[in-house]
């Protein structure tokens, strides 16, 4: 006869093991990242309803963000690094229905452009000032997120603003080329920065060169997609992950993105549309 208690780890191992179920992924985990430039205009830019109509394609998804601090429908707007854009979010999170989250400052300290840093610690201190000192009235503001991410701009800008404690989450961007080293980039980062929650607001497996995907690199694009979200839902302290990307960027080769899209340039799903919308959270 068996004992009462020796019956619990027996169903335990039968829900793990029954064919077709499978743990969901927590509420929210599950982001996703369209490149844009947003609503400006010029080669290669969708408005964001374009972008939504996109994200409708994507019903794992929770949110979405693209590089603008413009509210949509499911959007986390992200602020601008100009005072105008710091103005229009002062007003967005002092307004009697403000959103849930605001991304600050996207890679301040890379321009890939000029290959310069776009906003000094000190100069983004100044800049984002007012705002901080706006009382939010239910907002939760996102640290910024440095392009390289151990550097010293993030240690430097908390120093300078002394507001690290304004932040609700920390946020990271991860290229690394297989899901070990972005493991490892992930959790190096943390080790660092541990006094929040992490959102890892862009992430994919780099592309080693520029050629068009092949069946087997969507394969292991695929797998590093599983294996992320898996491991991320396995995390306590990771709390949001957005797949960059949504859309393939059309106007030039950027190899961080190269094999990671769901819809091609035309808005057609490429053969990893399907395994993300199927994605369960669960390690295999
Ligand atoms: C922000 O608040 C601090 C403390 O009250 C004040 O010293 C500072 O001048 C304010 N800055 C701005 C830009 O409003
Ligand atoms: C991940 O990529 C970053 C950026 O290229 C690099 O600095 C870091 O060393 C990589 N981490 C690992 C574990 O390879
Ligand atoms: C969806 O997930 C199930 C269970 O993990 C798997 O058997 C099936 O092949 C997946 N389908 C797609 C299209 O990825």
């Amino acid at each position: 006869m068996k004992s009462p208690t020796s019956l619990l780890p027996i169903a335990i191992y039968g829900i793990l093991t029954a064919p077709g179920v499978a743990a969901k992924c927590s509420a929210g985990l599950v982001n996703i990242v369209f490149n844009g430039p947003g609503d400006k205009i010029g080669p290669g830019s969708h408005p964001d309803s374009q972008l939504f109509s996109w994200f409708s394609k994507m019903p794992a998804a929770k949110n979405w963000i693209t590089f603008n601090e413009h509210e949509y429908e499911k959007k986390i707007p992200m602020l601008g690094d100009n005072k105008d854009a710091v103005q229009e979010a002062i007003k967005m999170v002092t307004r009697a229905n403000p959103p849930e989250f605001l991304l600050t400052f996207n890679e301040p300290d890379w321009d890939y452009k000029t290959g310069k840093t776009k906003l000094t610690p000190q100069a983004a201190a100044e800049l984002i000032e007012p705002l901080l000192n706006a009382t939010a009235k239910h907002t939760k503001f996102i640290a910024p997120v440095p392009a390289f991410q151990m550097s010293n701009w993030l240690p430097e800008f908390y120093e300078k603003c002394k507001c690290r404690d304004r932040f609700y989450a920390h946020s990271v961007h991860i290229y690394n080329h297989t899901i070990d080293d972005a493991k490892t980039a992930i959790n190096t980062f943390h080790n660092k920065y541990n006094d929040k929650p992490l959102w890892i607001t862009e992430i994919a497996p780099r592309q080693l060169n520029c050629d068009a995907p092949t069946s087997s690199s969507w394969a292991s694009s695929t797998e590093f997609m599983n294996e992320l979200f898996a491991w991320g839902q396995s995390i306590e302290w990771i709390e949001k992950i957005f797949w960059n990307s949504g859309n393939k960027i059309v106007t030039h080769c950027d190899t961080n993105v190269g094999a990671s899209y769901l819809l091609d340039g035309n808005g057609n799903p490429t053969p990893l549309l399907a395994p993300f919308n199927n994605l369960t959270c669960s390690q295999t």
